[in-house]
């Protein structure tokens, strides 16, 4: 059996903290992650510089290092935030490879098709911007499994279908925002109505939603349309009958008027002139 002195496990320790950490060779996730995004992105600013295949390779290390847009960490892309990069075209499944990410922002650019339900293996997410694009299809239910998710903001895109209702078990969600797309159905009480000491979402994160109905929303506001369309209809159509029976009264009395006249004049006919 081996036995270490006191002062011996002490230097073992000290040589063990101060040993160079590991040069990690470029993560193949990362590579395949950047790839995969800059084919699916068009770029007419041209702000992503640098952003090409040679640089991909090792994101976070060497000559390569500054990728507008990425942070590393521990050799890792933890954040990426092309926020306001004119940038259009989708987001690919496969930037779910990037998984050390922790802030994926891409918010006001021009991105259409829809939110990668793969976004899933983003298993370290804690912020998820994508507001102020051109996004469409449904949220997917997946982004329930982003355990860490903080913050959820897809404000001002083309969003549809219900809210799924799985996004009331992300404990940690402190911001969600969906105002402002086409979203339809019951706001899930998972998020307006939580139980706890979670955060209650209040009809900020869910006004500008056409379809969209329940509390924390106004109850009256479809209703207040529809009374506003009566009234409309209502005034519209007791001006119009006003106005046909004032022309019909018009027409008569001309027509009256008319027939007096010429009777009038059968009448002077048949006078004799004194
Ligand atoms: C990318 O992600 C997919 C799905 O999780 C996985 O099957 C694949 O092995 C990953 N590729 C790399 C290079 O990490
Ligand atoms: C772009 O990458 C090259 C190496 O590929 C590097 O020399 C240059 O400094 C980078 N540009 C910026 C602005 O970081
Ligand atoms: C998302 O990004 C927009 C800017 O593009 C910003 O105004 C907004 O505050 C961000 N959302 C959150 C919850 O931080
Ligand atoms: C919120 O939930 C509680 C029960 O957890 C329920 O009694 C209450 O009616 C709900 N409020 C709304 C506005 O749905
Ligand atoms: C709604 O919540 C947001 C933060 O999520 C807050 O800034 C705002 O003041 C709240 N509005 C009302 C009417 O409570």
């Amino acid at each position: 059996m081996i036995t270490l002195r006191p002062s011996a496990l002490l230097l073992l320790l000290l040589g063990l903290l101060t040993a160079p950490l590991p040069r990690s060779a470029a993560d193949p996730g990362d590579e395949l992650c950047l790839t995969r995004l800059s084919e699916s992105l068009q770029d007419p600013g041209r702000r992503l510089f640098n952003w090409s295949k040679a640089n991909f390779a090792d994101p976070c290390g060497g000559f390569a290092s500054y990728l507008p847009g990425t942070t590393c960490n521990n050799g890792r892309i933890y954040k990426l935030s092309l926020s306001g990069f004119g940038l259009r075209g989708t987001i690919p499944a496969n930037l779910a490879n990037c998984t050390s990410l922790q802030a994926l922002d891409l918010s006001a650019n021009a991105l259409t098709g829809p939110i990668p339900p793969d976004l899933q293996g983003l298993v370290n997410l804690a912020v998820l911007n994508l507001s102020s694009n051109r996004l469409s299809g449904q949220i997917p239910a997946q982004l329930a499994l982003c355990a860490y998710l903080n913050v959820i903001d897809l404000h001002n895109n083309l969003l549809s279908g219900p809210i799924p209702q799985q996004l009331g078990l992300l404990v940690r969600l402190s911001a969600f925002d969906v105002s402002n797309n086409r979203l339809e159905g019951q706001i899930p009480g998972s998020l307006s109505n939580r139980t706890g000491n979670l955060p209650r979402f209040n009809a900020s994160s869910f006004e500008g939603n056409k379809g969209l109905f329940g509390y924390p929303l106004a109850p009256m506001k479809s209703k207040g349309l529809s009374v506003l369309a009566i009234v409309g209809i209502g005034l519209g159509s007791g001006l119009a009958s006003l106005v046909l029976s004032f022309t019909g009264v018009c027409i008569w009395l001309r027509a009256t008027e008319r027939k007096m006249a010429m009777e009038e004049g059968k009448i002077s006919q048949l006078m004799p002139d004194y």
